[in-house]
C-alpha cells in the first residue's frame, strides 16, 4: 500500500523523526492524526508501524476498559495524565466514533456527550508537548463529531482504502512465502476489493486445505511431499469461498468520505 505508506512517512513519521529540521522549514510536526477507511484495511497496522518507525512506545486507550472504572470522562482524563508523564509516546484510540460521535442536541441521557467534551478538552494539552502523537482510527468518519475533527485538533485525516493490484500482489507474495509455483497475478485478479484482512483469511483457508490433504495422504507417503504448501488452485478456491468485507456500496461511501473529510 505504497500510496498510504508514503503519505504517512512524509507527513507524519519524518517530521516527528526530524523535528528540528522540519521546524527550520516551518513544518510543525503533527500531534494528532485520524486514519479512516473500511474495516480490515490496515489502520491499526499503520498506527503500530508509525510507533515502530519512530521507536516510540505504543499505548492503546481502550474506552471499553476505561468504562469499567465507572465514569468514562474521568477515566479518560486520568489516562491522559498518566500518558503526560511519558517522555515520548504514540497513543492509539481505535473505533474512536464510539467515544466521539456526533453530539445530538439536547444531550441524550447515558450518551457520550460528556465523554466527547472531555476528549475535546484533553487534546489541546496533549498537543502542547513534543515527542507525542495521538492516532485515532475509525471505520465511520461521517459519524464523528465535526468539532472533534477540526484542523486545530487533528493535523491530518488520512484515508486508508483497499489495496490496489500492486499492494495485493505484495500481500499475496507474503502469504505464499514467495513460492514460484503460485500464480500471484491470478490471485490478484481474483481478489479485487479484498482487504489485507480478507487476503489473510483466504490464505489461511488455502493453507488449511493443503495441510488436510497432506494428513489424508499419511497412509501413503504423507509428510514427504517435495513441494508442500497450497497451490494456485487452493488459493483460488479459498478466494471463491470468501466474501470480501468491503462491498461496492462501501467503496462508493468511502470515496464520498474522502471528498468530504480527507485532509492530507
Ligand atoms: N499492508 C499489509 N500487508 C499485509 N497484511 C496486512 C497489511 N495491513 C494489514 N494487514 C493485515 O490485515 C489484518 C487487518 O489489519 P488491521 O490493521 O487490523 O485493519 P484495520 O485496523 O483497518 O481494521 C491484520 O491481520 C494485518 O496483519
Ligand atoms: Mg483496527
Amino acid at each position: 500500500m505504497e500510496r498510504e505508506k508514503d503519505l504517512i512517512e512524509r507527513r507524519v513519521v519524518l517530521p516527528l523523526a526530524e523535528p528540528e529540521r522540519a521546524t527550520r522549514h516551518g513544518v510543525r510536526p503533527p500531534r494528532a492524526v485520524c486514519l479512516f477507511g473500511p474495516p480490515g484495511t490496515g489502520k491499526t497496522t499503520f498506527a503500530r508501524g508509525i510507533a515502530s518507525r519512530l521507536g516510540w512506545p505504543f499505548v492503546e486507550i481502550l474506552p471499553s476498559r476505561l468504562a469499567d472504572e465507572g465514569n468514562l470522562a474521568a477515566a479518560l482524563r486520568s489516562a491522559f495524565a498518566r500518558i503526560a508523564e511519558l517522555e515520548r509516546v504514540l497513543v492509539f484510540i481505535d473505533e474512536v466514533e464510539e467515544i466521539a460521535p456526533v453530539r445530538s442536541e439536547p444531550a441524550q441521557p447515558g450518551g457520550m456527550h460528556g465523554v466527547t467534551n472531555e476528549l475535546l478538552k484533553l487534546i489541546p494539552g496533549f498537543r502542547e508537548r513534543d515527542e507525542r502523537l495521538l492516532v485515532c482510527a475509525t471505520n465511520s468518519i461521517r459519524s464523528l463529531d465535526p468539532a472533534f475533527l477540526r484542523p486545530g485538533r487533528f493535523d491530518y485525516l488520512i484515508p486508508i482504502g483497499t489495496p490496489d493490484k500492486a499492494a495485493r500482489a505484495a500481500i499475496w507474495s507474503r502469504y505464499t512465502d514467495g513460492r514460484t509455483d503460485v500464480d500471484i497475478d491470478e490471485l490478484v485478479l481474483a481478489s479485487e476489493l479484498f482487504t489485507p484482512a480478507d487476503i489473510e483469511h483466504a490464505a489461511r483457508i488455502a493453507a488449511q486445505a493443503s495441510f488436510e490433504r497432506d494428513l489424508v495422504s499419511v497412509g501413503g507417503r504423507g509428510g514427504d511431499d517435495p513441494a508442500p504448501g497450497a497451490s494456485t488452485a487452493d488459493y483460488l478456491e479459498a478466494i471463491a469461498e470468501c466474501r470480501p468485507t468491503v462491498t461496492p456500496a462501501m467503496i462508493e461511501q468511502f470515496a464520498s468520505d474522502i471528498t468530504t473529510h480527507a485532509r492530507t
